[in-house]
């Protein structure tokens, strides 16, 4: 048996179209997949309630007849009341009392804890990453090199967490501008380090030589929950922050990509006049000290971790959850709480040809008796995805010994987690994004977002044959791999948490609607048409909960502005085993009308994040960098328009800024339905 896949996942779906044909005229197809899966005492299925909204390149929110969108939280809107409105251009100091920017991952959190309340509520968000065009009078700047310590500053503020407070406002929703609970966590903000790498050596710095504690969090992407009420935000892109000059980094730099060189250099800035606690310093990682509680040689290693937030207590110090692995995690969606079992935590790591994760807690799940301490301990494992359409999940723990060889402690391990899931032979996947477990049934799903270079992933070539590596037309096979993403999605054996072993599907393709069959294959049309899927979410609030998908495609395919779609899924093996040749792919059930374009966002934005009040009848989204190739003299994007109405169109000339928006029906019903 074979231990791994050669490469990506869809190497299935690549090889069933080696022939070059269409499914419908080469497919044979096998029937349905002979699962066990039962219904899970399922209600009547849901039915999608509006119409579906044509594609768009308009700098606009685009929605069905009959909803509104109102802008709540833009990038600089103050969180207290001693902090003026935002000026929007580059004039402010920094955003330590106002939103961030590049709104990511968000959840809705009710007022009061443990209540169900739809009119009073926390957002708790993420602030990705910035658009430094904007963000300073004429762009940024930097002298022989080096950043202003001031512009500096300013940038780092503006990533992190918002907690701020919302209440109904007639029919929509706006932000409590004195709240008590309002709260900016940035990259300064101290936490604590919690789990096996706590305390270990991997994470000794200058800022705490117990290795304890750490300073911040940093591109936090999607988001997590508990069954407790906290929020978890999931460090993605860190170690683009981070420089080392060693000439041979340590696999814990090297795996993750630290280099020499840092997204916006914010290291340059070290050794400022007014350098405050080794704030600049801190980013460049290069060992200088005599040990490592001289220096910054760990500090990249006190980041990407999994990190729980209580909401509820604005004085609360953020926990860094390392049992849960040290990756770019993209997010951390919880398994159903199903009282007297474990807990399964789902996770990808987003870059090409990286791999997908599951923690699952020692403890069983007690309502009212759980809480944080469960993240602690457990056992994390990486997906292996089998071609018979089985998958295994591989434990990450010295019991093996390839690992015990490889790691004196699970500490180190743990700070190598990409290291250890190569080692036992994990599946690379093209770029996990967000997952989203189905209410009903357990099952998962996960966005796979594209992978234009995967002929350079593990060293494989992109297989010429394959449409899909080809459909651009202009045949470089290095730059046009898995162009439009897919979504899988998989169901536990014995629907538990704690399985070992699952079973598989490909819910859906991307695809333009007019793109050949070998590349649409789930048929998709002008009213679904989807690139680059990202965000995924199941509204909780219905027994017949709606799968939200949103796209992230930056370049791909131009027949739209990013969007938001609404589906009724069915489950894993409700289509075909689809044999060519003598390989076999299984694609879910082709979608049809079930999958339904509901919303497009402005130009140049991602559409990411979403959160519903517990009555279905406001949902949050985030729409994230308009504009974002555009600089101060020249803006790509000028949204939102003054006033605050998320579907008017802007006047030319404003700076965009990201921002959560809330939609409403213009008659008060459910989103969606
Ligand atoms: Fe932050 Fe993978 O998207
Ligand atoms: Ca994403
Ligand atoms: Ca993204």
């Amino acid at each position: 048996m074979k231990t791994a896949l050669p490469f990506e996942l869809v190497l299935n779906r690549r090889q069933m179209l080696k022939g070059g044909a269409s499914l419908g005229a080469a497919g044979t197809v096998l029937g349905t997949l002979g699962l066990t899966a039962c219904n899970g005492g399922r209600n009547a299925p849901a039915e999608l309630g509006f119409a579906a909204v044509a594609a768009s390149k308009a700098d606009v929110v685009t929605l069905p007849p009959g909803y509104a969108a109102r802008v709540v939280y833009a990038l600089g809107d103050p969180l207290d009341e001693n902090t003026p409105d935002y000026a929007n251009d580059g004039s402010e100091a920094d955003f330590a009392t106002r939103a961030g920017d590049h709104h990511d991952g968000m959840g809705y959190y009710p007022l009061p804890w443990g209540s169900e309340a739809s009119d009073n509520g926390l957002l708790v968000m993420n602030h990705e990453n910035i658009t430094e065009a904007y963000l300073h009078p004429n762009g940024p700047t930097a002298v022989d090199g080096q950043r202003p310590a001031a512009e500096v500053r300013k940038e780092i503020s503006a990533h992190g967490i918002s907690v701020v407070e919302v209440a109904r406002d007639g029919r929509s929703y706006a932000t409590v501008r004195d709240s008590l609970f309002n709260r900016r966590i940035t990259p300064n903000t101290p936490m604590r380090l919690a789990g096996p790498v706590a305390g270990s050596a991997f994470v000794q710095t200058a800022f705490d030589p117990n290795g304890l504690r750490s300073r911040g969090t940093l591109n936090n992407c999607a988001n997590g929950y508990t069954p407790w009420g906290t929020y978890l935000t999931c460090e993605e892109n860190w170690h683009g922050y981070f420089v080392t000059q060693e000439a041979e980094p340590p696999r814990e730099k090297s795996r993750y990509g630290i280099d020499d060189a840092s997204n916006y250099g914010w290291e340059t800035a070290a050794g400022a006049a007014d350098e405050q606690a080794d704030e600049f310093r801190r980013w460049d990682t290069t060992p200088t000290g005599a040990d490592a509680t001289q220096d910054y040689r760990n500090e990249a290693n006190t980041f990407g971790w999994i990190v729980e937030i209580d909401p509820y207590d604005p004085d609360s110090t953020p926990i860094k959850r390392t049992a849960l692995g040290r990756f770019r995690h993209e997010g951390c969606w919880p398994s159903r709480a199903l009282p007297g079992q474990p807990l399964g935590f789902y996770m990808g790591d987003d870059a090409r040809g990286d791999y997908i994760y599951k923690f699952v807690t020692a403890a069983a799940y007690q309502p009212g008796l759980s809480d944080g301490r469960m993240l602690d301990e457990g056992t994390l494992y990486v997906a292996r995805f089998d071609e018979n359409g089985r998958g295994q999940w591989l434990p990450l723990t010295l019991d093996d010994p390839r690992l015990a060889e490889a790691f004196g402690s699970q500490a180190e391990l743990l700070v190598n987690t990409r290291t250890a899931a190569d080692l036992v032979g994990a599946t690379p996947m093209d770029r996990p994004e967000w997952g989203a477990v189905d209410p009903r049934s357990g099952e998962v799903y996960m966005t796979l977002t594209n992978n234009r270079n995967r002929g350079q992933v593990a060293g494989q070539e992109v297989d010429a044959a394959n449409p899909r590596d080809y459909e651009r037309g202009d045949g470089d096979a290095t730059t046009d791999g898995n162009t439009h993403g897919h979504i899988i999605r998989w169901r536990e054996d014995g629907d538990r948490a704690d399985a070992t072993g699952f079973t598989w599907d490909i819910y859906v393709f991307g695809s333009p609607a007019d793109a050949q069959a070998e590349v649409n294959v789930s048929g998709l049309d002008e009213s679904n048409a989807l690139s680059s899927p990202d965000g995924l979410w199941f509204d909780p609030r219905r027994a017949n909960g709606l799968l939200w998908i949103q796209t992230d495609d930056s370049a791909l395919a131009d027949f739209t502005n990013n969007q938001m779609l609404a589906a009724v899924p069915g489950t894993v093996g409700d289509g075909s085993a689809v044999a060519i040749g003598e390989q076999i792919s299984y694609v879910g059930a082709a979608p049809g009308g079930d999958l339904r374009r509901f919303c497009v966002g402005p130009v140049e934005c991602e559409i990411t994040g979403i959160a519903t009040t517990p009555d279905g009848r406001a949902m949050f989204i985030n729409i994230q960098h308009p504009g974002e190739r555009g600089d101060a003299s020249a803006p790509t994007s000028s949204w939102p328009a003054a006033g605050g109405d998320a579907t008017a169109t802007p006047a030319a000339g404003a700076r965009p800024r990201s921002a959560t928006i809330v939609i409403t029906r213009n008659d008060g019903g459910v989103i969606g339905e």
